[in-house]
């Protein structure tokens, strides 16, 4: 959550108007990741201060307001070299307010400015700290105390450079964190550092090459650990400084930095690639405890300590993303593009993966690993809100496919429980943002413990992506809306290939991987024939928009579609929604039944059909007057219903994919007739970087 961007170009001259316009224009690809409340530190006129400007709302809002202040920006002059920072807020400590967005400042000069992505859970300390040095605080933020303390270092130790000062703060900082900071003391200088939050670099040069790695500069092994602590004598404050206490960089390779020849280039900080594609394709991205310093053009790497498996370089990637995939084009909002391209998705995921001939399904990532996932003791799948609920739509064919113990855990609860996890374990995360601070958190959980850790996940170079010893990459395509939709249904189509790939060789399976691998061949044509429901989806959402409450019920291989309708309806529509287990329905969910309650059922001709039957008798007998999801021409389940919707019948395990889109189109249209923000629902963000 949270997006930070910044802009520095070097010898590329700029008008100070097109500088704002980068900077806006890069948050509003981050909007996804919070919206409530937005801001820029740019120079001033005079090129000697820094301006903040802050607003609550929306990155529109903010936009507005750079154009009001125009003239004090003095928008019409050109720099040379110039530095911006920028922040599109999702609130964790601090009401959204003026006071509480970033970019926060050291004081009231604005001496240093910072914007943060994260939490930083020692902020209490170190605000005591800072206190009782004469620091005033102005926000109820923990990100306050990063810009008073590099302030304090550069008063302690004047003449080291920005980078070290703003080592010598990331030392002290527990908790989750990417930052961008910028200072009227380093002009033209912008340092970036990350742990635990994504951060990236782009870059944009004549002289990149196409392909190059930045050696990374290392700092000494024993460099004194900074402690915030009036009494203890290897205080910061002790620490000697000048350039002498500067540890020596070894230079590796023929350069140490990044530096174009003739020195004329651009570089984009940002908390992912969206933000940044339409300047350029070439970026780094950043690992835990690098910090990234862009010093007269130059852009250094530098990390303190030398970590065991460091590849001791970054590499300059180029990002397979198009500008037009991140647009809306013809549709008025993403959600509902991401919606309508699931008949492209979803074989974008299968492509080059599913030989529909020959039956061989390949996953490249983990093929390697294919041997020792069979031997092990139980496949764990591990996600949250709509990733999680794609585990549960593929757990049972996991489990009949490779006969193995399969577990699925919400991350947030299977790391409350700290759930026993051993070497013989594969474990799988999902997550479309591969940032997810609860299933990072409980991926790296498991590494420790020695499990075997596989990643499933949507975007190329995040730290779930990193971090795990293989993967599989759905491939959906950027995913901008923050409600999830082609994401879902190319988390389910990954895990039905995984479950392909262990059971190719069991001979008593080869009729059911067939029936199943002829129904993903033919997914892409059901999918824009369920989409054709769509005006009779939107007529359905006119008659259920003013209700207070929607019950959605299933069971078999169709529960996790009335999981995620049930979050798809109250994320975007704030109406209470609930998925039930049909089941369960017995066991108390029945008491709420009457002739008023929307119910949604969805009956399939599949092995709960009976179950589900009389689930659907026991609502009519109580006055329930059910909208029903069902198999096309089933006359007998269309009799029962008080409105019904059709969709093609495919293979039972696949079936989930087909009936999850109804409800995507469910919501989004009741969103669009209560006039709720359809692409950013409130208090959400897309991708939620803290526990
Ligand atoms: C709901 C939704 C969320 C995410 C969840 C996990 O529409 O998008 O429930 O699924 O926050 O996010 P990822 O998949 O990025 O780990």
């Amino acid at each position: 959550m949270c997006g930070i961007f910044a802009y520095l170009n070097y010898c590329t001259p700029k008008k100070r108007s097109e500088i704002l316009e980068f900077l806006v224009n890069g948050l509003k690809r981050l909007e996804y990741r919070g919206y409530d409340s937005a801001g820029v530190a740019v120079d001033s006129a005079d090129a000697k201060n820094i301006s903040v400007i802050k607003k609550t709302g929306k990155v529109a809002i903010l936009e507005e307001a750079i154009k009001n202040r125009g003239a004090d920006l003095a928008m019409d002059d050109i720099s040379e070299t110039h530095c911006g920072i920028a922040h599109t807020r999702w609130a964790t400590h601090g009401v959204p307010s003026e006071l509480n967005s970033h970019p926060h400042r050291s004081d009231e000069s604005n001496n240093f400015v910072v914007v943060h992505n994260g939490i930083i859970t020692n902020y209490k300390e170190v605000k005591v700290f800072l206190e009782k040095k004469g620091h005033c605080f102005e926000s109820e933020t923990d990100t306050e105390i990063i810009a008073k303390l590099v302030y304090h270092f550069y008063q302690k130790h004047p003449n080291c450079s920005f980078r070290e000062l703003v080592e010598c703060v990331v030392q002290q900082l527990e908790g989750a964190f990417a930052l961008c900071f910028k200072s009227k003391f380093f002009p033209g200088e912008c340092v970036a550092t990350r742990r635990g939050s994504p951060l990236l670099v782009g870059i944009k040069s004549k002289n990149i090459p196409v392909t190059d790695h930045i050696p990374i500069l290392y700092g000494k092994e024993e460099q004194p650990k900074t402690v915030l602590s009036e009494a203890d004598p290897n205080h910061s404050e002790h620490r000697p400084h000048g350039r002498s206490e500067i540890p020596t960089l070894p230079r590796t390779g023929s350069t140490a930095e990044f530096a174009p020849e003739d020195k004329q280039c651009e570089y984009f900080f940002a908390s992912d690639a969206s933000a940044i594609i339409e300047h350029t394709n070439r970026v780094i991205y950043f690992e835990d405890d690098d910090v990234a310093a862009i010093k007269n053009g130059s852009l250094s790497i530098h990390r303190i300590r030398r970590g065991g498996d460091d590849p001791h370089t970054r590499e300059v990637t180029t990002v397979k993303m198009e500008l037009q995939q991140i647009m809306k084009g013809n549709y008025d909002y993403f959600m509902q593009k991401e919606i309508f391209e699931q008949p492209e998705s979803v074989i974008n995921t299968m492509r080059g993966r599913v030989n529909f001939e020959s039956g061989k399904v390949t996953l490249g990532g983990i093929t390697e690993f294919v041997p020792e996932i069979k031997r092990c003791r139980r496949l764990m799948l591990i996600g949250c809100g709509t990733s999680y609920h794609s585990a549960i739509a593929t757990r049972q064919l996991l489990e009949e496919l490779t006969e193995l113990p399969v577990m699925v855990e919400l991350a947030s609860d299977f790391l409350d429980r700290t759930t026993p996890v051993f070497r013989d374990d594969v474990c799988f995360f999902i997550s479309q943002s591969g940032e997810t601070a609860d299933t990072l958190m409980a991926l790296r959980y498991c590494k420790q413990r020695g499990a075997l850790i596989v990643g499933i996940t949507n975007t190329v170079g995040s730290s779930i992506c990193r971090e795990s010893h293989c993967g599989v990459h759905i491939n959906a395509g950027p995913e901008i809306g923050v409600a999830s939709t082609k994401a879902y249904t190319s988390q389910f189509i990954s895990l039905v290939m995984f479950a392909l790939v262990m059971s190719e060789d069991r001979i008593s399976q080869r009729q059911r991987r067939k029936e199943i691998i002829d129904g993903l061949g033919k997914l892409q044509d059901q999918i824009r024939k369920v989409l054709k429901l769509d005006q009779e989806v939107k007529a359905l959402a006119e008659s259920l928009y003013q209700k207070r409450s929607l019950l959605m019920m299933g069971r078999g291989f169709n529960f996790a579609t009335c999981l995620e309708g049930a979050l798809k309806v109250k994320e975007l529509t704030y109406m209470h929604s609930e998925g039930i287990m049909a089941g369960e329905l017995k066991h108390g969910p029945l008491a709420l039944i009457d002739e008023t309650m929307p119910v949604l059922f969805i009956v399939m001709k599949d092995p709960v059909y009976i179950k589900c039957m009389n689930a659907l008798q026991q609502v009519i007998s109580r006055n329930g007057k059910p909208i029903i999801i069902c198999e096309e021409n089933d006359k007998e389940t269309l009799s029962l219903g008080y409105k019904c919707l059709e969709v093609p019948k495919t293979v039972d395990c696949l079936q989930g994919i087909l009936t999850v889109i109804p409800m995507q189109l469910l919501s989004f249209h009741i969103a669009v007739k209560k006039g709720c923000n359809v692409d950013c629902p409130r208090n959400l963000a897309k991708s939620v970087t803290v526990e």
